[in-house]
């Protein structure tokens, strides 16, 4: 049974990724996993300088999910590189870099930065960023801010790019289409949709920050449908993400036409769940003779 998963420009042991935010730098997990038993895992956004996040309370659940404000605290690039990066270079699985800016020169900075150190197999451009900017001057939430930017990080970077769209538009197409246009090699979606949460006893909103990221099995059907629609247009591949909890939901994405899969919440409740989740994912396709787990990539029946 081949679980492997080809991206084009890198190629997976298996299909599932954990996502940026919920999993630390990576070493964080090795008590819990063994990483060279993940396709891959993203780690935390990375701006330039290091940043403090927002300010508490910071994450609130809701029905099946969780809203998140943390506001992309982080160590920043330089100490990433000389504290983190060496540990995680010689492991067998794929580490990619989540690289945010506050502006155009940032993000090219910290993809520059990037470039010039060695252990990463990829970039993804996290340009949905719900908790930083006044809304609307986010890239992803207008094709052109996304096709330039996406053209200038591309151009920065001899790394391939994945860019992570917002589900925070009404056409997610053309937001997906723009980044196509400005080259990058692959798609990840969605990143977290615009939530709030109020005490009614207070009347005060639950996060400091007001408003925060929704995620976990709340968003799925949502990103299911995002994924869906930007597979059907795009030519690059779509890595497809938004509540997956088990190998059954991330088969869902995979019919849907994404090519792998990324775990966010679901680490939160069990840091060995990405791991499960691409045992879940072989266990099916064992059970039903499948001998390849990219044969069920796109393969949504319409009728
Ligand atoms: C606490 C938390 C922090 C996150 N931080 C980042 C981040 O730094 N960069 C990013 O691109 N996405 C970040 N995300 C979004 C996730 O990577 C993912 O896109 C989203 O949570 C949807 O997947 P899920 O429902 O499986 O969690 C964060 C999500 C959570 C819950």
């Amino acid at each position: 049974m081949d679980l492997s998963a080809d991206l084009g420009f890198l190629r997976l042991k298996n299909p599932v990724i954990a996502a940026s935010g919920t999993f630390g730098y990576g070493p964080e997990f090795e008590p819990f996993i063994n990483l060279e038993k993940l396709g891959g895992f993203v780690v935390k956004g990375l701006y330039f300088d290091p940043r403090p996040g927002n300010p508490p309370p910071r994450l609130v659940e809701t029905p099946s999910g969780l809203i998140n404000a943390i506001g992309l605290q982080g160590i920043g690039v330089r100490a990433f590189a000389e504290k983190i990066l060496p540990r995680l270079r010689d492991l067998d699985t794929a580490v990619i870099a989540n690289v945010c800016g506050a502006d155009d020169e940032e993000y090219v900075a910290v993809a520059e930065f990037l470039s010039r150190e060695k252990g990463l197999a990829a970039l993804e451009l996290n340009i949905s960023c719900p908790n930083i900017r006044k809304e609307g001057a986010c890239p992803a939430f207008s094709p052109d801010a996304t096709r330039r930017l996406v053209a200038r990080v591309k151009a920065a970077t001899p790394l391939p790019l994945i860019t992570k769209l917002s589900p925070n538009v009404t056409d997610i197409a053309s937001v997906a289409l723009a980044a196509e246009d400005g080259g990058t090699d692959a798609v990840s979606l969605i990143n977290t949709l615009l939530a709030m949460a109020i005490d009614v006893e207070t009347r005060r909103p639950k996060l400091a920050n007001v408003y925060g990221g929704l995620s976990g099995p709340a968003v799925r059907p949502v990103a299911l449908r995002m994924v869906h629609q930007a597979a059907s247009r795009l030519r690059v591949p779509v890595i497809g993400m938004g509540g997956i909890m088990t190998g059954r939901d991330a088969v869902e994405f995979i019919i849907a036409g994404a090519r792998a899969v990324q775990v966010g919440t679901a680490n939160f409740v069990d840091p060995a769940a990405a791991v499960r989740i691409a045992a879940e994912i072989e266990s099916f396709c064992r059970e039903r003779n499948i001998p390849r787990a990219a044969d069920l990539v796109g393969t949504l029946r319409s009728s």
